[in-house]
């Protein structure tokens, strides 16, 4: 049955100039639209409980009990995922309902209520409904949702919580790193992201919060982000703090990328690309790639290029791993070729000037 929102208009959105300044750069994360969604969830993680009260309401602070169980035992995830402005003013997004699965199976893992995923794909439509003057026009960018779910209930006992939140907040987007230039990374030797049986898979804040001791760390050493080893696998590497990580073999027409062992998040940007790469006849492989591999892969010429990829980012340059005690050279200086043309084909799907030959976009409005 769907679900009926009420809504609350903001009586003092942004002004139309304040807007028009902010979406003339937007860069990532630094501003929000005028209206955020919310819905109550009460129950017993056990038996099952009620979604309630979906509402579209202005932005703005949550009042929350200060023990409520997400500030101390961190039950908490979220998803991104992007709206994105078609020529005929339409707004659309893309492949929603592998972002609603996400958010189930991260649910599940943090012991979380499951939201259905007709409720996960109407909210972000009721919030794009209310502020669709906030989603930008400009090449490569979009309307970022953050839709996040919290545990509410305000008890210290450690058990999953009765009382939980949903949110979609959003916020107009441009380039994740400021620069379509090479970022460099830093390889975290000292500290891992995920373990084994851990939430490696999941899409939660505590994986982000574990992952940001490391990327202070690399940014004293002039990189904007951090990559993981593999735990279980000597020196395969992983996945990056945010983003997940592709090789290109050019001679080969090859494409590889750590396999999900599930302590790697299944990024949509990561399995769209892996099919793309696919319909252009390269060859994909998802395996371990080890440190030794990307080294003298990138003396001997054979790795031609490397980028990350997610939702934020979609698909990144990288350019030098540093560490402590050694450094790899970047592949290229520039964007390389083939992860240009795979970024422009899918930011075209999703802008709606390639056609979507994979059925993979939602019209939002
Ligand atoms: C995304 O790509 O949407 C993420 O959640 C990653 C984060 C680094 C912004």
């Amino acid at each position: 049955m769907a679900t009926e929102f009420s809504h609350e208009a903001n009586q003092s959105p942004a002004t139309a100039e304040r807007r028009a300044e902010i979406l003339a750069n937007p860069g990532f994360g630094d501003y929000f639209s005028d209206h955020m969604v919310t819905i109550d969830w009460e129950g017993d993680y056990k038996t099952g409980g009620t979604w309630y009260d979906a509402r579209v309401h202005p932005y703005g602070p949550l009042t929350l009990d200060p023990a409520s169980a997400v500030f101390h035992y961190g039950q908490e995830i979220f998803e991104g995922i992007k709206g994105y402005r078609h020529a005929d003013g339409s707004v659309w997004t893309f492949r929603p309902e592998k972002n609603a699965a996400r958010f189930a199976n991260s649910a599940r893992r943090l012991s979380l209520p499951e939201l259905p995923a007709e409720t996960f794909i109407e909210s972000l439509r009721e919030l794009v409904k209310a502020d669709e003057a906030w989603v930008p026009t400009g090449d490569g960018e979009a309307f970022y949702f953050r839709p996040f779910m919290i545990a509410t209930e305000a008890y210290l006992g450690v058990r999953p919580a009765k009382h939980v939140q949903y949110h979609v907040i959003g916020s107009p987007a441009g380039n994740y790193f400021g620069t379509p230039e090479p970022v460099d990374i830093w390889l975290s030797t000292t500290y891992a992201r995920a373990g084994e049986g851990g939430t490696g898979a999941a899409k939660c804040g505590g994986n982000y919060a574990a992952s940001m001791i490391a990327q202070t760390e690399g940014e004293k050493h002039g990189c904007k982000q951090v990559i993981f080893k593999d735990p279980h696998r000597g020196d395969a590497i992983e996945e990056l703090g945010g983003m997940n990580v592709f090789f290109i073999f050019g001679k080969e027409n090859k494409i590889v990328t750590p396999e999900l062992t599930g302590t790697i998040l299944e990024g949509v940007t990561r399995s769209s690309l892996i099919q793309l790469a696919k319909d252009r006849g390269m060859t994909v492989e998802e395996r371990a790639i080890t440190l030794t591999e990307w080294r003298e892969g990138v003396a001997n010429g054979d790795i031609t290029e490397i980028f990350a990829c997610g939702t934020a980012a979609v698909v990144a340059p990288i350019g030098k791993l540093k560490a402590e005690d050694f450094e790899i050279p970047a592949p290229t200086e520039h964007f390389g070729e083939i992860s240009k043309s795979l970024r422009e084909e899918l930011v075209g799907i999703q802008t709606g000037v390639v056609e979507d030959r994979h059925g993979w976009m939602t019209r939002l409005i």
